[in-house]
């Protein structure tokens, strides 16, 4: 929800938190601030993006910095991280869930309040415990907070020194030339950091003297292993810029890059627990959600089992199930959201075999897997996720067509043909005329359905989140079928529907649904690869799809509402890199 950042740097850092930080706006742009100690403590925080920074220089190698999503208090200035009290300023990812008990005690012993936050609590409690041990007095001012963080800290009179601590909320540390870093995430290191190691829950991280030493809870010493960080160039990106249009132009290479990555993959670890399964768990929120039921949907049609597929933050609310021994495939690009997270979790407790899809290696969900099938997007920034979910629909047929041969010592037969869904998804871009045409005749829309059945149901569904996330029309996906039985009321004058329709045994349907919407005066829109229907059909926009084996479609049926979804926000005059409201990954429940 938030991003921070820390480094004790070999010369002035004020430029690698500013580099730092426009990597971790995506996570969060409502305001944003640094602190930096040389002679002094010098603190600068404004209401608004990270290019508020940008004038502000201080000069000193110590220093922490923080791009916020607001979670208690409106963005302002005051509200802004980081947080000064006493000698030390702390920026805070996280909900502190006690804080308003906490800030009563500290309002009661004379401590007055410059914020609304709950971060603030964190940095009165941590001033109030400091004698000059900066690693004690974080730890004895996190104590008693209750709920997630994670935070880096640093005193006015300790420079070269940061303190950070982690709970539930992402952290990583990294190292390199120029310097020693704590993070919340491994990709705005690109380029700074050569060798990274997470934080784990309870887990302190110390900087001093250019070196990274890491605590438990008790300030033992925790040995950890530093691993190699990812390519620079895998992570960097141009900060700031259209990320969505251009992440939505790399879904050719991400598909490439990422089959490249699954055909070096060996499944063999996973294997038994694949074969005597007799049904899967699937969990995932949002984006990734819509590819764990297009999973759901091909496991059942290919291995013929069950698969029990939830949002991950229902999966906890649901009577357990699960058991010892079965597998549960948790899919998050990210792979920090805390439902996500916390699904993986409570499986493994229950025995589970667990296996994650992910964009980032290294993250605290492949930490908490069995397995992992690791996607090679590469960095995707843009809140609204394109090409991660177009290279998870690639993982998970990847997946399911492993389960399929550990189960049936044979491969589905669509199998030999993912190696054409990079030229199918250049492909699929040829649609962006007829999508153009249809944003344009969309643009007094203020709601508007996405339908499909089978396979296209999780496509549609998928559209519609893209369109409401990023152009702020109201959009449903929803069974096609389902239209009849209620939605169908709202369809009047224009009223738009886009249906999907990639499976030619259920074509004939699509149409009759395309019917009942033109007969009520709808405006329907039809994407579909098949001929006959692209000729036939009564629809008002007919948006022709790339061919490939059906059972394929999904991967690249979503790359011309992804772009619908985008051309929609322009056309409002809208931000698609910055929704309103949303952060690219939700690290708190
Ligand atoms: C999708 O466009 C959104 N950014 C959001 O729904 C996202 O898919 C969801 O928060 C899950 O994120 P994850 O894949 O990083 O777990």
């Amino acid at each position: 929800m938030c991003g921070i950042i820390g480094c004790v740097s070999e010369k002035d850092c004020c430029g690698i938190l500013y580099d730092g930080l426009k990597r971790l706006e995506y996570r969060g742009y409502d305001s944003a601030g640094m602190a930096v100690l040389g002679e002094t403590l010098a603190v600068f925080k404004k209401k608004g993006g990270v290019d508020s920074l940008a004038a502000f220089y201080a000069p000193g190698n110590t220093g922490i910095g923080h791009t916020r999503w607001a979670t208690h208090g409106a963005p302002s200035d005051e509200n802004a991280h980081p947080h000064r009290a006493g000698k030390i300023a702390l920026v805070h990812n996280g909900i502190v869930e006690n804080h308003a008990a906490l800030r009563r005690e500290l309002e009661g012993a004379g401590e007055r309040f410059a914020s609304e936050t709950d971060s603030e609590v964190l940095a009165k409690r941590i001033a109030r415990a400091y004698r000059g041990d900066l690693l004690s007095a974080v730890r004895d001012g996190l104590s008693r907070a209750e709920g997630s963080y994670a935070v880096a800290v640093i005193a006015e009179d300790r420079p070269g020194e940061l303190v950070a601590a982690r709970r539930k909320s992402p952290l990583v540390a990294g190292k390199g030339q120029s310097g020693a870093f704590v993070c919340s995430d491994i990709p705005a290191l690109a380029g700074m950091a050569e060798y990274i190691a997470r934080a784990e829950d309870g887990e302190f991280v110390r900087i001093s003297s250019g070196e990274i030493e890491f605590f438990d809870a008790s300030l033992r010493p925790v040995p950890k292993t530093f691993f190699r960080a990812p390519q620079a160039e895998t992570w960097l990106f141009a900060a700031g810029g259209d990320r969505m249009r251009a992440e939505i132009a790399e879904i050719p290479r991400a598909l490439s890059d990422t089959l490249g990555a699954l055909r070096q993959t060996d499944l063999a670890p996973c294997a038994r627990a694949l074969r005597t399964a007799k049904r899967l768990f699937a969990v995932a929120c949002g984006t990734a959600y819509h590819a764990a039921l297009a999973f759901a949907y091909a496991v059942e049609r290919d291995a013929h089992i069950p698969v029990y597929c939830l949002s991950s933050g229902e999966f906890r609310c649901r009577p357990p199930l699960i058991a010892a021994g079965e597998v549960l495939v948790a899919v998050s690009q990210s792979g920090e959201t805390a439902d996500t997270l916390a699904a993986a979790r409570l499986a493994k407790e229950r025995g589970a075999y667990v296996i994650a899809v992910t964009n980032v290696g290294g993250s605290s969900l492949t930490a908490a897997a069995d397995f992992c099938l690791v996607m090679r997007a590469g960095a995707e920034i843009a809140v609204a996720a394109t090409k991660s979910y177009n290279c998870q629909l690639l993982c998970l047929n990847y997946l399911a067509a492993q389960l399929v041969f550990f189960k049936e010592t044979a491969l589905p037969p669509w199998y030999d043909a993912l190696g054409d869904l990079p030229a199918a998804a250049q492909a699929a871009f040829s649609a962006f005329a007829d999508v153009d045409r249809l944003a344009g005749a969309l643009t007094g829309a203020r709601a508007m359905f996405f339908l499909g059945r089978g396979q296209d149901e999780p496509t549609a569904k998928e559209g519609a989140l893209k369109v409401k996330e990023i152009s702020r029309v109201f959009a449903e996906g929803m069974p096609a079928g389902e239209l009849k039985h209620g939605p169908l009321a709202l369809v009047e004058g224009g009223f738009p529907a886009v249906c999907l329709s990639t499976q030619a045994s259920l074509a004939a349907k699509s149409e009759n649904t395309l019917a009942e919407v033109r007969a009520r005066g709808g405006y329907c829109a039809l994407f579909t690869q098949q001929q006959k229907w692209l000729k036939e059909s009564c629809a008002d926009v007919r948006c022709r799809l790339p061919a490939l084996p059906e059972p394929l479609m999904p991967v690249v049926a979503v790359i011309p509402l992804q772009y619908l979804a985008y051309k929609m926000c322009l056309a409002r005059g809208l931000d698609p890199d910055k929704p309103k409201n949303l952060a690219k990954s939700v690290t708190v429940e």
